[in-house]
């Protein structure tokens, strides 16, 4: 049996620790909990961390990790996992396995809140006002969306939230939120954003405001997503190569909810209406330069991806 709790943490790599760890604690306002030359560890709010940067010669995904929840031990959670099919590693602090696409995932023993109150609520914090209330959901860009489902429900346990398409796109949960992982039907295996709770649209202005006079720009935002309800904002990070998702206002889903197969149009994406432009789903230097002058809006479509860039 597995049975998670939460998503836990995101880990990225970085050549310069001490560099990321304060321009993340600046520009997010997370809050840093620790840090050396190798490791840092930021929070949103009174959590353990929500944002592990690990020092490493390439920048980019390092693993995403999920809490189990109470009583359900790792030793249920590794039997469970190699019943799967699962190749895992450690036993006392964490399991490492990986996903179908070879994501690194760490499985990290349940532990007591260390408040009742809700997140927003809760007093002292050493978070900075604006702080995002909590990393509620990733993204991953996969050539086998279906792969990836049957992993993540299967061997980790989540539930089947709605379908983009046959499956151009799958959203899962863990609990009432619409979805705490979405998987992205496209050419090239990535991570595509780790998404930060804003709790309202108001609090997501500062937040962008705030990321504006930081020279930061939306890829693709403010939306209201069809599938999951959100209000979203893509703001893209060249550093660690991936975008943060600021969000508000999920749709909470009843216990028996029955997933949907919603049609692969531009309202399920956007009931505001607009698309992303297409370097919102690459992380090539093309992709960047494209978006960072507006290329697309200005006729000027984007050059093919690099081959390294995509799946064979
Ligand atoms: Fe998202």
């Amino acid at each position: 049996m597995i049975v998670l709790r939460r998503l836990d943490h995101v880990a990225l790599r970085t050549p310069d620790v001490r560099g990321a760890s304060a321009r993340w604690a600046q520009q997010f306002g997370l809050a840093v909990r620790a840090q050396d030359g190798e490791r840092a560890l930021l929070a949103c709010d009174d959590e353990p961390y929500a944002l592990e940067l690990l020092a490493g010669a390439a920048a980019g995904l390092d693993h995403v990790a999920w809490e189990l929840d109470v009583g359900c031990s790792l030793e249920m959670a590794r039997e469970h996992l190699e019943g799967f099919g699962a190749e895992v590693e450690g036993q006392e602090e964490a399991l490492v396995t990986a996903d179908a696409d070879g994501n690194w995932i760490q499985i990290v023993p349940y532990r007591e809140p260390s408040s009742m109150r809700p997140p927003h609520a809760r007093a002292p914090s050493a978070a900075p006002p604006g702080h995002p209330r909590k990393l509620g959901h990733v993204n991953f860009l996969t050539g086998s969306v279906a792969e990836q489902v049957r992993f993540y429900s299967q061997a980790l346990g989540m539930r089947m939230t709605d379908w983009l398409g046959e499956d151009e796109g799958a959203w899962l949960r863990i609990g009432s939120d619409h979805h705490v992982m979405a998987l992205v039907g496209k050419d090239n295996v990535h991570l595509h954003h780790l998404a930060f709770d804003v709790v309202d649209m108001g609090q997501m202005r500062m937040a962008l405001d705030h990321l504006g006079r930081h020279g930061r720009w939306l890829g693709w935002g403010p939306v209201r997503h069809g599938v999951g309800g959100n209000i979203a904002s893509y703001v893209r990070i060249v550093e660690e190569e991936c975008f943060v998702e600021l969000y508000c206002d999920m749709e909470q889903l009843p216990a028996d909810h029955v997933p949907r197969r919603w049609p692969d149009d531009r309202f399920s994406s956007n009931t505001w209406g607009p698309l992303p432009p297409r370097s919102y789903f690459r992380f090539d230097a093309a992709a960047i330069e494209s978006e960072r002058d507006s290329l697309e809006m200005l006729g000027m479509p984007l050059p093919p991806a690099p081959v390294s860039e995509t799946v064979s």
